[in-house]
């Protein structure tokens, strides 16, 4: 039986803890250390998962400097992803790392320049929501062709982060970031991927509001337009303050299909397509059987365990499958799609949008790294 990958964890809080267990339920892969602020909550989550309390350490040297340890799996809050990320690939340790990347554009650069000076190491940023089915079966539709060329890309992202108890602070700009780094982000990443067969974005032009509802520091509501180099147009709705439910809304409109996801829709009803390669032009519910097979396209039912994107409970999300992806990368020697460089046009995309909504002008794509360093010295 081959080694088992030895796992340093940071922060056993909410998704956290989800994570823990999805680790423990990996035959390649064991929890060694934990580093968690909380100590009573990272007691609480070790004997939960059936650890030795033993494995709890009071200081985050204290995995970075541990030689059994081959990855650090981070799930701190946002401010900490950079300079725990930084620390660990400097130690020569593989990151796992959850959105957002960084809160600073300073350590953003700095880890993919890690990263690029050590090939051997596999990183990671947790953009969840490409791991869901329905974006797999979306993608693949994509590519194939289903619905021509996509002229039209909405993807919004809208409910309101929890922030529950100590996850108070999401609300403190200094330790959350921006709002597009906090969840927004997941809806930009799902876009990207979904156009990447197609084409590349080529300019971002955003607004944004201010807190309407909680006390958010930093603006917790933004529109993003993307410009693709097809001319196509990519838009988002988001909004991490408030809400009524999950809101991931999908509108594709290409030249011989289109795709609608209503995430707040009973499940027969929150897919449905059209494809001329596919549908003969008319309009299928794929998580409705009973009417495929009424209307003979019994061939076009999705499997009864594909997942939508569609709830705010991160027990639900898929991350199982994402945490089996970056095992089998260590494994395999493999980079992520999602790694600190694969991603890197998605997380500029976050960069882009701030600065656009604070000057009130369009930023092209790639980001200008130069100009983007300036813009955020100041902030
Ligand atoms: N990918 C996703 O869909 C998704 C979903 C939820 C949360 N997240 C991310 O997970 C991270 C944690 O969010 P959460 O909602 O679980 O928050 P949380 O507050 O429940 O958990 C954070 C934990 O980190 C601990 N902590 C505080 N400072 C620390 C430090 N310096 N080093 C290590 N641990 C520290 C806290 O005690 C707490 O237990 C955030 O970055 C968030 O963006 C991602």
């Amino acid at each position: 039986m081959s080694k088992k990958i030895k796992v340093g964890f940071v922060g056993a809080g909410w998704m956290g803890s989800v994570q823990m267990r999805r680790i423990t339920e990996h035959n390649d892969a064991e929890v060694v250390a934990l580093f968690e602020k909380n100590v009573e909550r990272g007691k609480e989550v070790l004997k939960s998962l059936g650890l030795s309390e033993e494995i709890l350490v009071d200081d985050y040297q204290k995995i970075v400097n541990n030689p059994d340890i081959d990855v650090v799996w981070l799930v701190s809050p946002n401010s900490f992803h950079g300079p725990q990320s930084i620390a660990a690939m400097e130690a020569g340790k593989h990151v796992f790392c959850e959105k957002p990347a960084a809160t600073t554009f300073d350590d953003f650069c700095k880890q993919i320049e890690l990263e690029r000076n050590n090939p051997n190491l596999k990183t990671f940023v947790d953009y969840l929501m490409n791991f869901d089915s329905m974006e797999n079966h979306l993608r693949q539709m994509v590519a194939e062709g289903h619905f021509g060329k996509i002229t039209q890309i909405q993807i919004n992202y809208r409910h309101p982060v929890n922030i529950a108890g100590d996850k108070v602070w999401k609300l403190d700009k200094s330790i959350m970031g921006d709002a597009i780094g906090m969840g927004i982000i997941h809806s930009i990443s799902a876009m990207i991927n979904l156009m990447s067969p197609q084409a590349k974005p080529v300019a971002v032009y955003a607004t944004n509001l201010k807190s309407q509802v909680r006390g958010f520091e930093a603006e917790p509501i933004y529109n993003i337009l993307l410009k693709f180099d097809n001319d196509a147009t990519g838009f988002c709705f988001g909004n991490i303050d408030s809400g009524n439910g999950y809101d991931a809304y999908h509108n594709l409109f290409g030249t011989k299909g289109g795709f609608v996801f209503e995430s707040q829709t009973d499940r027969t009803h929150k897919v449905r397509y059209w494809s001329e390669k596919s549908t003969d032009g008319k309009w299928v519910w794929p998580l409705d059987p009973e009417r495929c097979r009424a209307e003979g396209m019994e061939k076009l039912i999705w499997p009864e365990d594909t997942t939508t994107p569609d709830s705010g409970d991160v027990v639900e999300h898929q991350t199982g499958a994402c945490v089996g992806h970056f095992i089998e990368c260590i494994k395999n020697d493999k980079k992520s799609f999602l790694s600190f460089e694969s991603s890197k046009n998605v997380a500029e995309i976050g960069w882009a949008a701030q600065m656009s909504a604070a000057t009130g002008k369009e930023v092209q794509l790639p980001l200008n790294t130069k100009e983007a360093k300036e813009f955020f010295s100041g902030s």
